[in-house]
């Protein structure tokens, strides 16, 4: 079992789309998948029909990690916990507990069901939950939006979040490495200069490595969101559509493969 988080500290840059399109896309190949849903905004939890609800969500998995097996709902695309945090009191909830950011990864443990691969959508802050979510990971996914804000706020606030984490090292903790992936990239000259010096720094200061499956910025992910299936299961209407749903499709396809998922 693998265990993915997808993580950035900024709001909307791609995080629940991501998650969702590859998790749905393994699950579509018979892929054992959980989603976990880690934000208070729960977009995750509701982004493929459930097929069975389970009673519990996330909130019982970390008040009692043992009880994650009775946390999990069944959607179309793979297995779910849905996030029941409206008012965003996990987070305080977490600081208040000596091991509070491993409940995650220690109830993780506790699986009955084997998964192939687990995926944890974050919300776009800094806290407790985020933290546990990167301590329960193998692997760490960042979609980075080829643009100022985002490039830096990836290392504003994402990387300093790892190397703080990475600094408490009495803690025992071991964070995973970072992916960063071009999101929504678009034909201007602008994005071209800022995936250049992604690739630049990257190699220049390793903190953080870029895949080479980059994203394009498709209306297909908003369209195939609202039909609750991952773009490699749409279907356009028309030809043209047919055409820009297979290139986002190929995208999460490629991505996949990189991965070696
Ligand atoms: N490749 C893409 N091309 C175009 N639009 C996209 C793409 N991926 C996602 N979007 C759209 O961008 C918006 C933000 O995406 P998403 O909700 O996945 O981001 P997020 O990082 O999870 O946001 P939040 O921080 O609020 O949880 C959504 O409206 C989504 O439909
Ligand atoms: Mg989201």
């Amino acid at each position: 079992m693998q265990v993915i988080s997808i993580i950035s500290t900024k709001g909307g840059v791609g995080k629940t789309t991501l998650s969702a399109n590859l998790a749905g896309y393994l699950s579509s190949i018979n892929k054992k998948i959980l989603m976990i849903d880690a934000d208070p905004q729960p977009s995750l939890s509701s982004y493929f029909k459930l097929i069975k609800p389970a009673d519990f969500g996330l909130t019982e998995v970390l008040f009692n990690p043992s009880s994650i097996n009775h946390c999990i709902s069944q959607t179309h695309y793979g297995d779910l916990i849905y996030s029941n945090d409206p008012d965003n009191q996990l987070q305080s909830w977490l600081v208040g507990q000596g091991d509070g950011r491993f409940r995650l990864s220690s109830a993780l443990n506790h699986l009955k069901t084997q998964y192939d691969y687990v995926f944890i959508d974050t919300q776009g802050a800094r806290g407790h939950l985020q933290d546990a979510s990167v301590l329960a990971a193998d692997l760490l996914i960042s979609p980075i939006l080829p643009e100022s804000p985002t490039v830096k706020e990836l290392e504003r606030g994402t990387l300093s979040m790892l190397s703080e984490l990475q600094s408490d090292k009495d803690m025992g903790i071991k964070v995973p490495n970072l992916l960063g992936i071009v999101y929504k990239l678009d034909r201007t000259k602008d994005a071209q200069k800022f995936v250049t010096y992604l690739k630049r720094t990257s190699t220049h200061n390793n903190k953080y490595q870029m895949l080479k499956t980059q994203i394009p910025q498709s209306v297909v992910f908003k369209e195939a969101a609202s039909q609750q299936v991952p773009v490699t299961k749409f279907m356009g209407l028309n030809k043209e559509q047919q055409r820009k749903a297979q290139k986002s499709a190929d995208a999460i396809k490629d991505l996949a493969k990189e991965l070696r998922l």
